[in-house]
């Protein structure tokens, strides 16, 4: 075609990224990819070899090494030799790495680039554009917390050796995310790569020998999920994070159980795009475009359930209809591709299937009337109308390039279908009304939410999930939770694996049912205190509580499920009204708690001597401390709220601390008032409604305190107090998908049992100990109580010029 020619029709011409670079880079290795472990690539024990392929034509790039027992455990061996040394490399020398990282990936990143594009099929546009320069940036941005980690963090320790898992959809990026925090605090980690895109890992392996990082402190091992669940599994490994499936997810949940492991789970997601009529409807078709085409719709957080006011629904849907015509779907390396190839066979099927499912239940499909590429795993851009909100491709996540739309009428509408999900990844907002966007971002269920934008990412911002989309942020300083412990905590864990807390044994003795009087003694069976009243336990059974030498102080209900379900339910009532109260009637609420406690000081300083057996003093002094944390947590609630987070785009973004919800508490059984109020206060300051159980050898304390919350206005149903067995109840409230979070301080078992029973609908859970030393100002109020209790919702908005 001569230029004439192409200045008469403006037909695009093909304008490939050289895949010379990647050639080499393959043809330099053999075609062959290998475990990296202890700083070099390792031939493995077994002989099992997968085919990694080019989505953008089919053919074999590469074949990988399947690792097994041998590889992840010597992986795990060689990054648990290095961690020491890392860690006492300080904050500085990590960050010296770390930016080493950073440059290594800029120097390379058309290469890094073009062997991500041929290796998952996304267009080089966005792995240029938007992979690479964002993997860089994560590195540099954790240079910088390595940094101030000292400064920051004080009081914080590694966890050890993180152990990571990741998915196909942005494998270099997730890498990044996962990396870089890990390794910025002190940890050092081992990473499986998803099986179809293994390259990119390899290349960066490469990068992290070239760029002097010690030996161990990053390794990859390849494979499938059998590789996986040998990483989940491995006794050597403190933390996993995970991103992929919700499936795959439950199923680590399950196996990490009482293993001690922190988790984190980025999962999936339905996100919806919610459109007003007053939006611009031109701004939103390219945001439709990047919402749900980016990446050919495999994305986690893409806006693929499109709900648009009625109003406007048909000029939107033609508009659409209009651009997608003009979408080009093609080779993954041609520079002018809006949307490359599907990831593998499996996948296309998996979206052809639902794509059909749609159709016969209902739904309107439109596809554009150009055909795909035969020579790749191509879909076209689809969008479907006249979804119903219960359909099967309304409700399940595609991972593909199908948008399917809604519409409502009203804004409450709107966010009724909006989370009318199960999952609570991400959400994006259209409307030229500032009002209207900042009530509807406040009240969809996500962890992040753009308003008139979507898809932006930034390693300042925190990125992760409410409800089944998973829990733990990455990026931006909520993510550095996630590999981290406090000092004391990494102390109290070891100390209860040396010495495992014996449930309390008790010898009964009916000295006190001796009345002097000769007159049988009146009942004092405390009764439980659901949605702000005393109620008699559902079985009407009663527990005797004695004192250290058996003889009885007291009886308190017998708690069992419908208890509990009373309970959360009562709770669930509270809820919003709760969380809408501002932060200053909570403190106030909290102090008058405080004041009402302290009036009581002596009675209650009189149970717990009697019921503990340490004496007046001491009783004294436990409700001394209760008061002071009461003020402690009234001080924070106003305090504990969230940060502007500094991202290079023209954005207010704010991460904004949000309460989880319905909260379960188990407390321990030593010091019954001081733990009992060590953990109920911050998670009601935080704006939580709780069911709590208290001690279970000593649960009259907190059955005491009933009066004292209903002279301290606090409402019906924010607190709530079940007693009866700690593991018994511990079951039950795990198994309850209307709870939201379950804290549990107790025995190993059942710790196990919280984070076995979570999995339903992926609750939130802490277990970890405070030991016994709730005394202690730092450890049992330490900042670790108030951000177990709210989770980050990160709301982005246009801002300045
Ligand atoms: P997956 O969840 O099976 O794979 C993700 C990673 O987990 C891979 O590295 C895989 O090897 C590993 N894995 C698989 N089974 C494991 C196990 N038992 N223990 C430990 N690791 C294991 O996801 P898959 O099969 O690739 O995709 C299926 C669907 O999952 C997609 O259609 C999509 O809906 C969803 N998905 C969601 C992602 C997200 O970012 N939220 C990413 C990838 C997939």
């Amino acid at each position: 075609m001569t230029i004439a020619e192409i200045f008469e029709t403006l037909e695009y011409g093909p304008a490939p990224e050289s895949a010379d670079p990647a050639n080499a880079w393959l043809e330099a290795r053999g075609h062959e990819i290998l475990p990296f472990i202890g700083g070099d690539f390792v031939r493995p024990a077994s002989l099992e070899w997968f085919d990694t392929h080019n989505p953008g034509n089919g053919k074999v790039l590469a074949r990988v090494a399947q690792c097994g027992k041998t590889e992840v455990d010597a992986a795990v061996e060689a990054a648990r030799a290095a961690q020491p040394g890392w860690w006492a490399l300080g904050g500085h020398g990590r960050a010296r790495h770390l930016y080493a990282l950073a440059r290594h990936v800029q120097k390379n990143a058309r290469l890094l680039a073009v062997l991500e594009t041929m290796d998952n099929g996304k267009p080089i546009r966005e792995t240029r554009d938007i992979d690479v320069p964002l993997v860089a940036r994560h590195f540099y941005h954790h240079a910088g917390w390595a940094q101030l980690m000292d400064r920051e963090l004080p009081g914080y320790v590694p966890l050890g050796v993180a152990g990571q898992i990741i998915p196909w959809n942005f494998p270099l990026l997730m890498l990044a995310w996962k990396i870089a925090p890990a390794l910025a605090m002190g940890n050092t980690v081992v990473l499986k790569p998803a099986e179809f895109t293994p390259l990119t890992a390899a290349a960066f392996a490469d990068l992290c020998r070239d760029a002097g990082l010690p030996p161990g402190v990053v390794n990859f091992v390849n494979g499938d999920g059998r590789a996986g669940e040998l990483i989940v599994k491995h006794p050597g490994i403190d933390k996993l994070a995970f991103t992929g499936s919700t499936e795959v997810g439950r199923l680590i949940r399950e196996a990490t159980a009482g293993t001690g492991k922190k988790l984190s789970l980025e999962l999936g997601g339905k996100s919806p795009f919610v459109v007003f009529d007053d939006a611009d409807l031109d701004g939103t078709v390219e945001g439709v475009v990047d919402a749900i085409w980016f990446n050919q719709g495999e994305v986690c957080c893409a806006g693929s359930r499109l709900l648009v006011q009625e109003g406007v629904a048909e000029a939107l849907y033609s508009r659409l209809r209009e651009r997608m015509e003009t979408l080009r779907v093609g080779d993954p390396r041609d520079k002018a591709i809006d949307i490359g190839a599907i990831i593998a066979p499996v996948q296309l099927e998996r979206i052809q299937r639902l794509v059909k499912q749609g159709v016969d239940e209902g739904a309107k499909m439109w596809q554009p009337s150009w055909s795909c590429p035969r020579d790749g795993w191509f879909y076209p851009p689809t969008l479907f109308t006249e979804v119903s909100p219960s359909a099967t491709i309304a409700q399940v996540e595609i991972f593909g390039p199908v948008l399917v739309a809604m519409t409502f009428r009203t804004p409450e509408e709107a966010i009724e279908l909006a989370n009318n999900t199960r999952y609570g990844l991400a959400a994006s907002v259209w409307t030229e009304n500032v009002n209207l966007a900042l009530d509807i971002a406040a009240k969809i269920t996500a962890g992040t939410v753009w308003i008139n934008s979507t898809n932006l990412f930034d390693a300042a911002s925190g990125f992760g999930g409410y409800r089944e989309s998973g829990y733990g942020r990455e990026g931006g300083r909520e993510g550095l939770w996630e590999y981290v412990q406090p000092a004391w905590q990494a102390k109290a864990k070891k100390k209860q694996q040396d010495e495992p807390v014996e449930a309390p044994i008790v010898e009964e003795s009916d000295e006190d049912d001796e009345q002097p009087s000769g007159l049988p003694a009146l009942d004092r069976t405390a009764k439980m205190y659901v949605g702000g009243k005393q109620v008699r336990p559902d079985g009407e059974l009663s527990r005797r509580i004695a004192d250290p030498s058996g003889r009885r102080v007291g009886e308190v209900g017998e708690g069992n499920r419908k208890d509990v379900r009373n309970a959360v339910e009562a709770a669930r009532k509270a809820a919003p009204g709760w969380a809408r109260a501002t932060a200053h009637l909570r403190a106030q609420i909290l102090y008058y708690t405080a004041e009402n406690l302290a009036a009581r000081r002596e009675e209650l300083a009189n149970r717990l001597a009697v019921m503990t057996g340490a004496g007046a003093d001491a009783g004294r002094s436990e409700v001394d401390l209760a008061i002071d944390r009461l003020f402690t947590y009234a001080a924070w609630a106003d305090k504990f709220a969230g940060r502007v987070q500094a991202v290079p785009m023209r954005n207010f973004t704010f991460g904004y601390h949000e309460p989880i919800g319905t909260l379960g508490i188990l407390c321990p059984d030593a010091w019954p008032l001081l733990a009992f109020i060590s953990t109920v206060a911050p998670a009601i300051a935080m704006g939580n409604v709780v069911v709590a159980v208290p001690s279970e050898r000593w649960p009259l304390a907190a059955t005491d305190l009933y009066q004292v919350f209903d002279t301290s206005d606090v409402p019906g149903g924010v607190i709530n107090i079940l007693t009866g067995s700690r593991d018994l109840l511990a079951g039950v409230l795990a198994a309850h998908d209307d709870l939201d979070c379950l804290w549990y301080f107790g025995p190993r078992n059942g710790a196990a049992t919280v984070e076995k029973g979570s999995t339903g609908n992926l609750k939130r859970t802490w277990v970890d100990y405070v030991g016994r030393d709730w005394v202690d100002p730092e450890q049992g109020a330490g900042e670790e109580f108030l951000r177990q209790g709210i989770q980050v919702k990160n709301i982005w908005a246009p801002f300045g010029e």
